[in-house]
């Protein structure tokens, strides 16, 4: 090997690409930064086009390759990390065919936490209307030998962009949305313990949903966070590349943000998500 080609790739560190729909997937990054603090990582948030929860497969498919495609084309990412929850659900082999490189979703990974969760193996989800209307969380629970109820809760996504994380308005509509879920899982004979939160944004409602489940559950409900357990799927799958080790010798963590629109609102929300400063957040053009 020549001294070019050693002093090449071994020697750089990669680049890992996170995209969501917004900046709700800084969630995802943030348990990514909590596992991986000498990694360098660009996030893409496609605000301009925010929200998926409520468009057509095929619209989704289309943003999200656009978007995966600016990460590995511009930004010589190596990995992907989907943190939308939606644009996992819809686009996930799209996605997949569309770039060179490794792809992971949400989707399987909160369904594998809840599979180590449950005991009952009854699992309710919570997520977008696209989301549930393409039952990707039914049918991952499914191959883990799981029964799941899923239920759109379109109104947390608006709650939590208005910052209101810990309102008694959004109390009551997560109050009403879990006794609606948990009324029909006892219909369907379904004894659910655990509840998985489908959704970028619900990790920041976790508190708020936990004492709601507190106050009415009869038996205790356990909460999976998809991003946590995303960002341990991540860790695993780049633990078992030779990459990894360039990772873990970097000097510290890089974070540069994208968004297609509205950075002065991903700039001041974002650290609610990430939970430390988002920094320069450049704007770009994806076009249609
Ligand atoms: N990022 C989306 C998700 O996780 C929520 C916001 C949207 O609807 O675009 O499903």
């Amino acid at each position: 090997m020549s001294d070019a080609q050693s002093a090449g790739p071994a020697s750089r560190t990669p680049t890992i690409g996170v995209f969501d729909s917004g900046f709700g997937g800084l969630t995802v990054l943030r348990a990514l930064v909590a596992r991986l603090p000498q990694a360098r990582f660009a996030f893409l948030g496609d605000t301009a086009r925010l929200p998926y929860g409520s468009k057509s497969r095929r619209t989704i498919a289309r943003y999200a390759v656009q978007s995966a495609q600016f990460l590995t084309r511009e930004m010589d990412a190596e990995y992907l990390v989907i943190a939308c929850n939606t644009a996992s659900a819809l686009a996930l082999d799209a996605i997949q065919d569309a770039v060179p490189v490794p792809v992971l979703g949400v989707i399987e990974p909160g369904a594998e936490a809840a599979r180590a969760a449950s005991t009952s193996n009854d699992v309710l989800v919570i997520a977008t209307e696209a989301t549930v209307h393409s039952h990707a969380y039914s049918a991952a629970c499914q191959a883990q030998g799981l029964r799941a109820l899923e239920k759109a809760c379109p109104l947390l996504v608006p709650l939590v962009e208005e910052g209101w994380t810990d309102h008694s308005v959004t109390a009551e509509v997560i109050r009403i949305y879990l006794d609606e879920i948990r009324r029909d899982a006892a219909t369907q004979g379904l004894k659910p313990d655990t509840l998985v939160l489908g959704c970028t944004h619900y990790p920041l409602l976790r508190p708020l949903i936990e004492k709601v489940l507190a106050g009415r559950a009869s038996c205790a409900i356990r909460v999976i966070d998809s991003a946590e357990s995303t960002a341990d799927t991540a860790v695993r799958l780049l633990n078992g590349r030779a990459a990894q080790r360039n990772i873990e010798t970097s000097a510290q963590t890089e974070i540069h943000c994208f968004a297609t629109d509205s950075v002065d609102k991903f700039e001041r929300l974002g650290p609610r998500f990430l939970g430390r400063p988002v920094g320069h957040v450049e704007l770009i053009d994806l076009g249609g």
